[in-house]
This record gives C-alpha cells, structure tokens and sequence, in this order.
C-alpha cells in the first residue's frame, strides 16, 4: 500500500472543523493515511473551503495557484477541495485550477477514499457535491478523543433561508442525526476521557428526530439523554436559531446543571425592519423574551451573538437600534461582519449601495467597541471571584501552565503540583485579559 501523507487545511465554521477532523480519521482509516502538518511532504493535499463572506473564490484560486508547484514537482500528487465554495462552484474550479483532482462537498466527504482510489487508477479529475441524505456519518470509524471537550455534528443544513446567507445552498437541508447515533458517539468518548461536549449544527436547536414509530425527539429531550451519560460533565451548544429556542428548551436549564451558563444566540440587527428584510422570522421582542426567560432561570446566564451591519437598507437609525439592544441585553462577546452579498442569494439582489464603504466600516468598529467594553467589564467582574473550571490540558505556550475553561468561555491559566486534566477545579481569579484570565488552583469542585 502506498505510503500516504495527508495535509488538510481548513476555512470556517466549527462544523468545517468538525468535518476536517472526521476526514482525518477516515483517511487514517481507509487509506492508511498519515496526517502531517507539513505540506512539503504530504502527498494528498485537501482545502477545506468556505463562503460565508467576500472574496471566498479568490481566496480559494489563490491558495490553489501556490499548491500548483507541488503537483508540478510529483504528478501523483491529489489535491481536493471540499466544503462550501466546492458546494457552490463544482466543476468551475477546473476552470481556473485544472490541477485539483477530486471536488466533494460537505455531504460527500465520506467518499473521499474512493474517489482518491479512483482519480489514481483512471488518471481523471471526480466531482461529487451530491446531497446524500446524512449518509456521511454512517461512513466515520468510531470516534477517537482528541481533546477533553469535543465537537460533535448533530443536526446538518439548514432549512432557514435567511435572504443574505449562502449556507442552505450550500449544505443542504436541514436533517437530524438519529439520536442513537449521537448518545453512542458520545458514549465513547466519554469512556476515552471526554468531558465535555460541543453539539453543533448550523440550527442546533432546530434537531428533531422522528423514530419508526414516530415519536419525536426533540432538542430538548436530546440533551436530557446526553446529560445522563456518565461523566460528561459539561454541554455546549452551537449555533442557537431564536425560532427554535423554545420554551422547553429554556426549562431544560432549570434541570441539567450540565449545560453552562452561556449561550450563543445570534440575533444579527436590532432593528425589526431589518429582521424581516433579512427573513430572520423573529422580532426584537421576542428575542428579549428568551433571554429574559433564561435569565429568570439561571440569573447569571451569559449572551453572546453575531451580528451583521451594513445590510441593504440599513439607516442610522436602524444601526443605532442594534447598539442600543447590545447595551439592553449586555451582550459578553460577539462576531460581527460587514455584509457581504452572496451570489444567488435573495438579498444580493437588493441594492446594496445606500451605505458608503467608509460608513460600513465605521458601524463595524462603533459596534465591536462597544462589545469590547462589555466583554472586559465581565472579565474584570470575574477578578478575585471563584470560577469552575474544566481542566483541558497543559498550555502549549508556557509547559508550567494549566489550562481550562469557565463556563462563559474563557480561557484561565493556572499552576498546579497535580494533573486534574480532565476535572472541574475551583480556581480564584487573580488576572485578567479579555479573553483569557489567571488564576490560582482552589479544590477539587464537587460537580
Ligand atoms: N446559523 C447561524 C449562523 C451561521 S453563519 C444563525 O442563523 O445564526 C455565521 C454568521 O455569519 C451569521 O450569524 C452571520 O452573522 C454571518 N453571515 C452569514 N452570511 C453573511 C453575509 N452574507 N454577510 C455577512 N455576514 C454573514
Ligand atoms: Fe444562514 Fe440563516 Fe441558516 Fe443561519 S439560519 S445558516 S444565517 S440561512
Ligand atoms: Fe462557511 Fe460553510 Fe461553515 S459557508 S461558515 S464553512 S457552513
């Protein structure tokens, strides 16, 4: 068998993330493959695209024309490119780069092996960005622990449509993982020393897996199940749809101390008028009633959010209604774009010129100001209080370190005689920085 060497390089979301780490391990596992971070000696190269925003195609041709030396260097080398922009351009990346090998897409990455096999016997170029119905997953050998908290894909596409965005194009529909699946990938995990899992999905919140019979599982009854797996100590989730943030999902707070006091829920504007150009199917009152709800709840709860600013059509005043609500809700993080208009999608037929490029960029930094003074206010909240963190491992950048996370994300440092890598620790916090702190080791938490 061939000696293979594998190189993945990989742009977007935590679920291209996901999705890359599951490519690895089906390539370790089907072709023998070994994963190197050295491009210089792997022997198949894979990108793994994406499109949410501007420049996504040159972004690709680029980073294609600086591999071409490579293939001209050994022929038999693969090159492949998966992900959303595959999704979207297909064959027309031949076009431009006529040497890539294999395109897949984001559903047909399980068939990578074989059309590798194939490329090297035939000597010709495969594409497949079908959308086999959550095939994929059948297709990944059994999970491996890579990290104390992992990353687990639960639901896939979205059915949502908001007018700016590319990713149901490029996903495909919505479809829920059978729940089987996932409390047995995550029963696995835990006996390899998982302690936390990250659930994602573009509409995490939207899962719902209907059985033979036709009872349903909702997202809320997923994570009931998924709290009861021994030792998971921690669930994360990622990213939330307002829509589907229903009031069971909220009382499931109430009765899983597992799930952190954090939550990502994108709101994108604080303007209604906004909201509806962007088919986002909520309004600003029905947003403050879920995380006024939560914070019934769990009084402590932290919001983070994504928001976009320059959508067509968007005033001052429009502009200055999202700030206020970032001041309203006191949002702790958030990631914000300029809106980039995506080919094919409705909003990039709206005309996008009643914002100067200047004014666009303004409302970007005037906003992620403000984000920024509330993220350290809450940092600076957290100095000489007690936080629970999960142990992750030792920092890669100063060995005397330990690392782990609080509940709202943060990264904390701290010296220790023992290991609790894997454990819930007490730790006092004695610094802070904005997004990571220092602190010193307390006690072993009882949770
Ligand atoms: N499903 C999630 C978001 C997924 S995409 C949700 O609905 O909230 C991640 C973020 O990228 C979005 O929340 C949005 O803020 C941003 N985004 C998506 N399309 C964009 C576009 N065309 N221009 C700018 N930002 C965009
Ligand atoms: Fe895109 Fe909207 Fe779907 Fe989120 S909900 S992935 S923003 S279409
Ligand atoms: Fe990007 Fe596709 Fe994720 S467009 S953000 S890689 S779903």
């Amino acid at each position: 068998m061939l000696n293979n060497k594998l190189y993945i390089k990989t742009w977007g979301c935590q679920m291209n993330e996901y999705d890359s780490s599951k490519i690895a391990d089906l390539m370790q596992k089907e072709l023998n493959c070994k994963i190197t971070d050295s491009i210089e000696n792997a022997n198949i190269i894979i990108l793994n695209t994406c499109s949410i925003r501007e420049k996504a195609q040159e972004k690709l041709f680029h980073q294609l024309g600086r591999w071409k030396k490579f293939k001209k260097l050994d022929p038999n080398i693969i090159i492949g490119v998966g992900g959303c922009v595959a999704a979207q351009e297909g064959k027309r990346i031949l076009n431009r780069a006529n040497h890539v090998d294999i395109i897949f897409g984001p559903q047909t990455l399980h068939r990578i092996p074989m059309m590798i096999n194939k490329v090297r016997k035939f000597k010709k170029y495969l594409i497949d960005i079908s959308f086999p119905k959550i095939e994929k997953f059948n297709y990944f050998p059994l999970p491996q622990k890579k990290n104390i908290s992992e990353f687990i894909s639960i639901i896939e596409g979205c059915n949502k449509y908001c007018t700016y965005c590319i990713v149901p194009y490029t996903r495909g529909k919505e479809i829920s993982r059978p729940y089987q699946d996932i409390i047995s990938e995550i029963k696995i995990l835990s006996m390899q020393g998982v302690r936390e899992v990250h659930l994602l999905g573009q509409n995490v919140n939207a899962y719902k897996y209907v059985d033979l019979q036709g009872k349903i599982y909702s997202f809320s009854v997923l994570l009931k199940m998924i709290s009861k797996i021994k030792n998971i100590k921690r669930i994360r989730f990622t990213t939330s749809h307002p829509q589907n943030f229903s009031d069971e999902l909220i009382e499931t707070y109430k009765k899983l101390p597992q799930l952190v006091s954090f939550v990502h829920l994108p709101v994108q504007s604080g303007s209604n008028k906004i909201l509806s150009l962007m088919k986002r199917r909520y309004n600003i009152i029905e947003y403050k009633n879920i995380i006024n709800k939560l914070k019934n709840i769990r009084p402590n709860i932290q919001i983070s959010s994504d928001f976009i600013v320059g959508f067509p059509g968007e005033t001052k005043n429009d502009f200055y209604k999202t700030i206020s609500l970032i001041l309203d809700i006191n949002f702790d993080m958030s990631f914000s774009f300029i809106y980039s208009p995506r080919p094919g999608t409705p909003a990039s037929r709206l005309n996008n010129n009643n914002i100067s490029e200047y004014e666009k960029k303004q409302r970007l930094y005037i906003l992620q100001y403000y984000i920024k003074q509330q993220t350290k206010k809450f940092s600076k909240k957290m100095l000489n209080t007690i936080q629970t963190i999960l142990v992750e491992g030792i920092s890669p950048q100063n060995k005397q370190f330990f690392y782990g996370r609080t509940e709202n994300n943060r990264v904390v440092f701290f010296q220790n005689k023992y290991n609790y890598i894997g454990k819930l620790v007490n730790i006092k916090i004695t610094a802070f920085y904005l997004y990571s702190l220092h602190g010193k080791f307390i006690s072993i938490s009882n949770n």
